[in-house]
């Protein structure tokens, strides 16, 4: 009985144009395509054992052992690469995230991308980016753009072989920082999974949805471009049109707090001033200030002031998934 064994190393990503809702919440087919950056500096470390000597899948995350609904997500995704591969045998899995746990930010997309990778390559499988970028996506939507490097799109595609994504540019193509504003580090009662199957009972989301196409393309030339001013308008567009579908939900989601409003109101002002600088939230309170790296080190402080920031994390344009 032999053991097989690989690492994957996955950075998360912050969306400049958001994923909500699905067309298929069972293969996370999402309904609009999505534009995101690799956040370096911030990673998932997680390593698979296909082990025969196992009687069942399982799990350890920052050292802890995990058990119900995590482990049964993280077992389907496995369950697709045993389909693949052909094999009957449980794994083990250790996940490590160097990001302070609870510190609002989104893990699955960089948990599902190094699963992704780690199972595959235990399993023995060599996928090339695009069949990667389609198994990530299965075990959450936002990891299919940790796979491919730097600044990813994500399509929506009608299929499971459609919706995959893609590195529209490097990482060293555009020099931008991400100082995430923590305003809370408290586990979200609502969790993207139940927010995408709640987004279609807003009857704003079919308008947002149809929109979609036109504010990628004008996120994707920002970027190509390095328009900082154009980029700024669209991202916090997005994302308040994002945030209009979660409030008019049924039930409503909420997700801002008092300092996140707080954070939008100077982030617009710092514009204003002619500081270039803009700000985007995901299904949570904490705020993503987005600025040229240069001015990395002024927006941080800026951010510090603000009452109930509790911490700022920084990050720069990350890689793609990768073996350890
Ligand atoms: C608001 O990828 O977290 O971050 O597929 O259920 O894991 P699941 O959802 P997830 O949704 C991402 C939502 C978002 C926007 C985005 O990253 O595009």
């Amino acid at each position: 009985m032999t053991t097989h064994s690989a690492t994957a190393i996955a950075h998360p990503n912050i969306a400049f144009i958001k994923y909500w809702g699905n067309l298929d919440h069972d293969a996370r087919l999402p309904a609009n395509g999505s534009l995101s950056m690799n956040l370096a500096g911030l990673e998932t470390r997680t390593t698979v054992t296909f082990d025969p000597g196992l009687p069942a899948d399982q799990l350890s995350v920052n050292g802890e052992r995990l058990s119900g609904p995590k482990l049964a997500r993280v077992s389907r995704l496995l369950d697709n690469v045993r389909r693949m591969a052909d094999l009957e045998t449980f794994a083990d899995v250790h996940s490590e995230n160097n990001f302070p746990a609870g510190a609002g930010i989104a893990s699955s997309s960089s948990a599902f991308a190094a699963l992704g990778l780690a199972a595959s390559a235990a399993a023995g499988l060599q996928l090339d980016e695009q069949e990667l970028s389609r198994l990530a996506r299965t075990g959450s939507g936002s990891a299919a753009r940790s796979i491919p490097p730097g600044f990813v799109e994500l399509l929506a595609g009608e299929s499971h072989a459609e919706s995959y994504a893609h590195s529209i540019a490097p990482p060293e193509h555009w020099d931008l920082s991400d100082c995430i504003a923590v305003v809370s580090a408290e586990h979200k009662a609502v969790g993207s999974t139940q927010g995408h199957q709640l987004a279609e009972t807003s009857p704003l989301q079919p308008a947002r949805v149809a929109d979609a196409p036109r504010r990628l393309e004008l996120c994707r030339q920002a970027v190509l471009k390095r328009d900082f001013q154009t980029f700024a308008e669209v991202v916090e567009h997005d994302c308040q049109l994002m945030h209009a579908i979660m409030m008019t939900s049924q039930p409503p989601l909420i997700y801002w707090q008092p300092a996140t409003l707080a954070i939008i109101q100077a982030v617009r002002a710092w514009r204003e001033d002619s500081l270039p600088v803009c700000y985007t939230i995901d299904a949570g309170p904490n705020v993503h200030v987005l600025c040229p790296r240069q001015h990395r080190q002024t927006v941080e402080g800026k951010l510090r002031e603000i009452p109930g920031v509790a911490q700022v994390l920084v990050a720069g344009v990350g890689g793609g998934a990768r073996l350890a």
